[in-house]
């Protein structure tokens, strides 16, 4: 790490301590100590995860770094401060929000993510530090180096929509769960996975920005050959709503230790907005389930998972079985082959 990194995380360092300091002890830091105990925070926990909170001032973090001798230029390349486009100075980017701290793998903080605490006018909800030298969005999952430990021992590791279902979760007992910055899974994230674990259950929000997302990463992860499991959610909750609603226990038996297998989740997922009366969503909904049970499943599994299309769609189990043998026939001549582009395929085999 060069020393201007190093320069970086010390500037993060008392950034959080002065954020911190304003929430818990100070009469500005009210309004963000309320907000936060009505969504459930203890000081303890705002202890430990380390918030804060940010002064509706222009210049209030610019100037207290400034005294403890670091340069504009240096918090800017940052992301804690911006600079003005008509060059007339600088101004502090975190303003009137709720921190949150973002670590990296060995706990060092890089970036704050910074909310909103009502949602009037333009401002996003979520302000996150820019990509800079010490921040990179597409490999940092928030969470990582405190749950490493634990998903060694415990195996699984959770994958979760927003760091505010991290901190939910943990809250709720489950501290085995880590969350992308905003951004989708990427290969990177799912390098920093493997080496921890091959068993990950994808628990995203009930809503369809969800439901399209956690397949998205249950396809990624499979793909990369990890064991996927897909815990999901009622519709219109993501899973801090839902530990609210229904609470902590119900939500570690009823949604953390049932999660759906990958290919179950992606059955359920093809069958929404079908409607079996129709042969086309019939002929649709079975030759995605099908593309699923090619590869990678056992004959049991593969004949649980006949029954079940059968039973959805009315289709004999022969017939099912007949295009399932074809399907693995392409699938095989496609491992064997030079790539070439193959007609009424679904489209995460041909991703895969
Ligand atoms: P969500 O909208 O699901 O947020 O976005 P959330 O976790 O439920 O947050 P609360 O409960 O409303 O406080 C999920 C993730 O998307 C990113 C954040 O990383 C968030 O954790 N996001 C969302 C942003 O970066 N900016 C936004 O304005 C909104
Ligand atoms: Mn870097
Ligand atoms: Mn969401
Ligand atoms: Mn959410
Ligand atoms: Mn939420």
């Amino acid at each position: 790490v060069s020393p201007e990194e190093e320069r970086m995380k010390e500037a993060h360092i008392l950034a959080a301590e002065y954020f911190q300091n304003l929430l818990l002890n100070t009469e500005q830091g009210e309004e963000g100590l309320n907000y936060l105990e009505g969504r459930g925070f203890t000081r303890d926990m705002i202890e430990t995860y380390g918030i804060g909170w940010s002064l509706p001032n222009w210049d209030a973090l610019t100037t207290l770094l400034q005294h403890k001798g670091f340069t504009l230029d240096e918090m800017e390349q940052c992301g804690l401060i911006i600079k003005r486009e008509d060059g007339s100075g600088y101004f502090d980017r975190f303003r009137s929000r709720v921190m949150f701290p973002i670590r990296d793998d060995v706990g060092k903080i890089i970036a704050f993510s910074g909310r909103v605490i009502n949602q009037e006018g333009e401002n996003a909800k979520y302000m996150n530090s820019p990509e800079s030298p010490i921040f990179h969005k597409s490999q940092v999952l928030y969470n990582l180096d405190q749950a490493r430990p634990i998903v060694r021992k415990e195996r699984k590791l959770i994958i979760f929509e927003g760091f505010m279902d991290v901190l939910a979760a943990k809250n709720a007992g489950v501290h085995n769960g880590v969350a992308t910055m905003g951004t989708s899974l990427t290969p990177q994230h799912i390098q920093k996975i493997r080496r921890i674990t091959n068993q990950i259950i994808v628990c995203y929000d009930g809503d369809n920005a969800g439901w399209e997302a956690a397949k998205r990463a249950a396809d990624m992860l499979t793909a990369e050959n990890l064991t996927v499991e897909v815990a999901v959610l009622p519709a219109g909750l993501d899973p801090d709503d839902y530990i609210r609603s229904n609470g902590a226990e119900n939500f570690r038996e009823k949604i953390i230790a049932e999660p759906m297998s990958f290919v179950s989740y992606m059955m359920m997922y093809a069958k929404r907005n079908k409607n079996f009366q129709y042969p086309n969503d019939v002929q649709q909904y079975a030759d995605e389930a099908l593309s699923y049970l090619t590869t990678g499943i056992s004959p049991i599994e593969k004949e649980l998972y006949l029954k079940q299309i059968s039973e959805d769609t009315q289709v004999s189990l022969e017939t099912l079985q007949g295009q399932l043998r074809l399907k693995e026939t392409q699938s095989s001549d496609r491992a064997n082959a030079t790539p070439q582009k193959h007609f009424n395929e679904p489209k995460q085999l041909q991703q895969a």
